[in-house]
């Protein structure tokens, strides 16, 4: 079985190899120019890796693996744009290095590129793929509204929160792991529980994202720190922060979200040490830790033996320590 290395560095070297035929520049330099910048590879190396479990040529799917990493990377464009953000991967993002049409309408086109690279699968399984990608497509659009709506919210629940964190980045995935168990010819059974391993460790992601926002550095993980901070994302430690908070800090949360045009620094600054003082970091290292657990569960339920699916375990508690 390949290493989670090994098969980062043949998902980098098909980027780098795809063809790039078609005009005008204008569209396809932001396309090259985003999935040029690295970042983990994730959604892809765990398709590879699901596929891997069931069969060896795992050279044969590297197109739907792109696919897969295309699509993120339009989400990431248009992203960035809804979040206000200037930077990713240490690079400006597509909207500040060339404008905001670019980041729409390269964003757009990379989506329709996603599913042309994802029709290139065998076509005994396509028509199973194509309903799973739509339909996570679509989900993950609406992750993203909630995602924006509870921005202009003071009353999301813990449970809004995770529904939409499924949606916006777990389904994700969930569904590069199961598009790699069907198309290696994976039970129902299996690629149902390898889908639910992928949910449960998106969740634990996307906690640990929110935490590096506020927690991270800036050189490692290569998106400014405090965004979330500053748009009012309601994240598992904002909500918690409201709950926890006693009287007194809950009056200063509640004077810094309402503030108007407050400057960067002291408003992450004051934030930060508002999480800092109701023990928020702790809270969120508990619940991914939940997640995990619940995500072995799932991946017990795979039917094979252990030493198949052990590379992608250790893959994902990889993650569970990322700076990045
Ligand atoms: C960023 O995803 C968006 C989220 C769902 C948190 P990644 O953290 O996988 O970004 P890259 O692809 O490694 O840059
Ligand atoms: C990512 O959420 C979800 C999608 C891109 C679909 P974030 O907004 O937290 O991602 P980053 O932090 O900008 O990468
Ligand atoms: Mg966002
Ligand atoms: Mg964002
Ligand atoms: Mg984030």
């Amino acid at each position: 079985m390949y290493s989670s290395s090994e098969l980062m560095q043949m998902v980098n070297n098909t980027i780098m190899m795809l063809p790039y035929d078609r005009k005008p520049f204008a569209l396809y330099d932001p396309i090259k120019y985003v999935l040029s910048l690295g970042g983990k590879r994730l959604r892809p190396v765990l398709m590879l890796m699901a596929y891997n479990m069931y069969r060896d040529d795992v050279e044969s799917i590297l197109m739907p693996a792109v696919a897969i990493e295309t699509y993120h990377n339009f989400t990431l464009l248009h992203d960035d744009l809804m979040d206000r953000s200037d930077v990713r991967r240490g690079k400006p993002c597509v909207h500040k290095k060339w404008n905001e049409n670019a980041a729409i309408l390269s964003g757009d086109n990379m989506l329709v590129l996603a599913f042309y690279r994802m029709l290139q699968c065998d076509e005994k399984y396509m028509p199973a793929v194509l309903r799973l990608f739509t339909e996570t497509a679509l989900e993950i659009d609406e992750g993203q509204q909630y995602d924006i709506d509870f921005e202009s919210r003071s009353d999301v629940t813990e449970a809004e929160y995770i529904e939409m964190i499924r949606l916006k980045t777990s389904v994700l995935l969930a569904c590069a792991l199961k598009i790699g168990a069907i198309l290696g010819g994976a039970s129902d059974q299996d690629a149902e529980a390898l889908y639910e391993f992928g949910e449960k460790l998106g969740l634990a992601f996307q906690l640990q994202d929110d935490y590096l926002d506020v927690y991270g550095d800036f050189k490692t993980f290569g998106k400014q720190i405090g965004g979330d901070i500053m748009c009012n994302k309601k994240t598992y430690m904002l909500i918690n922060a409201h709950l926890l908070a006693n009287e007194e800090q809950a009056r200063e949360l509640h004077s810094w979200l309402n503030k108007e045009n407050p400057l960067r620094e002291e408003k992450v600054a004051a934030v930060t040490r508002l999480y800092n003082e109701i023990g928020v970091p702790e809270l969120v290292s508990n619940k991914i830790n939940q997640y995990y657990l619940e995500a072995a569960q799932a991946l017990l339920r795979v039917s094979l033996p252990q030493e198949r699916t052990a590379v992608l375990w250790d893959y994902a508690q990889s993650m569970l320590n990322r700076k990045s």
